[in-house]
């Protein structure tokens, strides 16, 4: 009985030994040849200093350290956090791992971790500190620290970052760097330019933050903030020109696409700027990383945003009783020809899952976006592998599913409440289902450029 087993053993051991062979030379799975160019590519980016994930995974002892979980969260498919389904839509710079890779990662920690034969080191990328672009050209920080109050209570801000340089300028890219990566959770960032010689001082004048809970009017607060000329006019303001939310990377499209000009005086207001809540006193100073560009871009980028404050509503009005599952869509009409370039689903705690699709007045499916799994802390800007032509006439259908019972573990009610919109407030315990994309005016070719930026500069 016992030499039947140990044969049947040996006999898997020898059909384990065969698949791996026919992977490798030397017939082991190891970090230094497969598993390092998995980590380094799909891990590394939020898994080193300064960046979100709680841990470093740079070398082989800080990946051997974690093999057990790697293996658990890999296998489960929680990191790294990729939300929308890869079958229904690719995307550019998309973390997934295929089952391949996964299966490496598995059979390197039954293996032992072994670190393999140097000569195959992969080597680690080089990644720049506090961005995920590379250096900037410009910085333009916070005036100061601002202290959050550890009392467990949201914060949400006005913020004004004010900057002057040499001459005006066209950039390229704009980087968000929440300095505090817990407690940041969303802002919308605008963008405000004082043509010369409309104001002389920009840097010392204001208020350089308001609670959004004391703004009665616009008027008013843009006044304490001093936002307005020296003659009272209004300045140039651009709308949402950056905007955080977790696990969301800057968007750079090909030399030519997109980017804004800067004056010599200007400012970035910080809209809503949100701080979760911390039992303990904390601090933040955010920056923005800028990067210049050749010249003014050839083609503007668009943007519209569908449901909540958006051009299409949702149908039915977005209030989800408790103890409920309930699916709300929302609809545009596309009158011209247009070329998208990315997409940014937005649901808040209650969301299940999120769908959108073009129709075509031919009736065509072109599908957008699927995610099954709607992850709060994971909403990412989507940008298409190629421009996606959606012809003049179509329709944008998007789907979103709220999950108010619970069995959904992010429910901030226990029992569950009726949540709803209120007046696009944007505190996590309300409702929002928006659908953001950025787009072109189609011209003939789209379809055939690709989206990647190939560097920065
Ligand atoms: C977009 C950024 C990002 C990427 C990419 C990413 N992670 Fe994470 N990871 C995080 C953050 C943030 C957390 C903390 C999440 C939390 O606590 O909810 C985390 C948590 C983890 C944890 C701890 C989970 C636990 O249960 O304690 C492990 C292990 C992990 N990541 C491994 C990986 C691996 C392996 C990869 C690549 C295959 C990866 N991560 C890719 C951001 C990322």
């Amino acid at each position: 009985m016992r030499y039947k087993i140990i044969g049947v053993l040996l006999l898997m051991i020898a059909i384990a030994c065969n698949d791996q062979a026919s992977k490798t030379d030397s017939g082991a799975v190891t970090f230094n040849e497969h598993i390092a160019p998995i980590i380094y590519t799909n891990c590394t980016p939020c898994h080193r200093p300064g960046e979100s994930g709680p841990f470093s995974l740079t070398s082989y002892a800080e990946v051997k350290r974690k093999a057990k979980t790697i293996r658990r969260v890999t296998q489960s498919g929680f990191m790294p956090p990729w939300p929308a389904d890869p079958a229904y839509r690719h995307f550019v710079d998309e973390k997934y791992l295929s089952e391949e890779e996964k299966n490496l990662i598995a059979e390197w920690v039954e293996q032992g971790t072994p670190e393999g034969n140097s000569a195959n080191k992969t080597e680690l990328p080089t990644f720049t500190k506090g961005t995920a672009l590379g250096e900037p050209d410009l910085v333009v920080a916070m005036k100061e620290e601002y202290l959050i109050k550890g009392n467990n209570l949201d914060n949400f801000l006005w913020i004004k970052l004010p900057f002057e340089i040499e001459q005006d300028t066209f950039i390229r890219a704009i980087e968000f760097v929440p300095g505090n990566r817990k407690l940041v959770h969303h802002m919308n960032g605008h963008l405000i330019s004082y043509k010369e010689p409309e104001k002389k001082k920009i840097v010392s004048e204001g208020k350089h933050w308001v609670n959004s809970e004391f703004v009665s009017s616009q008027e008013k607060l843009f006044e304490e903030m001093k936002i307005p000329n020296d003659d009272g006019s209004y300045p140039t303001l651009t709308p949402l020109v950056s905007s955080y939310l977790p696990g969301m990377l800057p968007t750079v499209y090909p030399e030519g696409i997109g980017g804004y000009k800067i004056y010599q005086k200007g400012a970035f207001l910080l809209r809503d700027m949100h701080y979760g809540p911390t039992p303990v006193d904390a601090t933040d100073l955010s920056y923005f990383n800028i990067y210049y560009d050749k010249g003014p871009p050839k083609r503007p980028t668009l943007e519209l945003q569908m449901g909540t404050l958006g051009i299409s509503d949702v149908v039915p009005p977005l209030v989800i009783p408790p103890d409920t599952v309930m699916t709300f869509h929302s609809t545009a009409v596309i009158k011209h020809d247009i070329s998208l370039l990315t997409l940014n689903p937005h649901m808040h705690l209650l969301g299940k899952k999120f769908l959108a699709y073009a129709v075509t007045s031919s009736n065509d499916t072109i599908p957008l976006i699927k995610i099954d799994e709607w992850d709060f802390r994971w909403q990412y800007n989507y940008t298409f592998e190629k421009m996606l032509r959606i012809p003049a006439g179509s329709s944008i259908r998007v789907e979103g599913t709220f999950d108010n019972t619970v069995s959904n573990p992010n429910n901030p009610h226990n029992p569950p409440q009726e949540v709803k919109e209120r007046d696009g407030s944007m505190r996590t315990t309300d409702e929002m289902f928006q659908f953001i994309f950025t787009f072109l005016e189609y011209k003939p070719g789209d379809e055939q450029i690709a989206l990647k930026a190939k560097s920065i500069k």
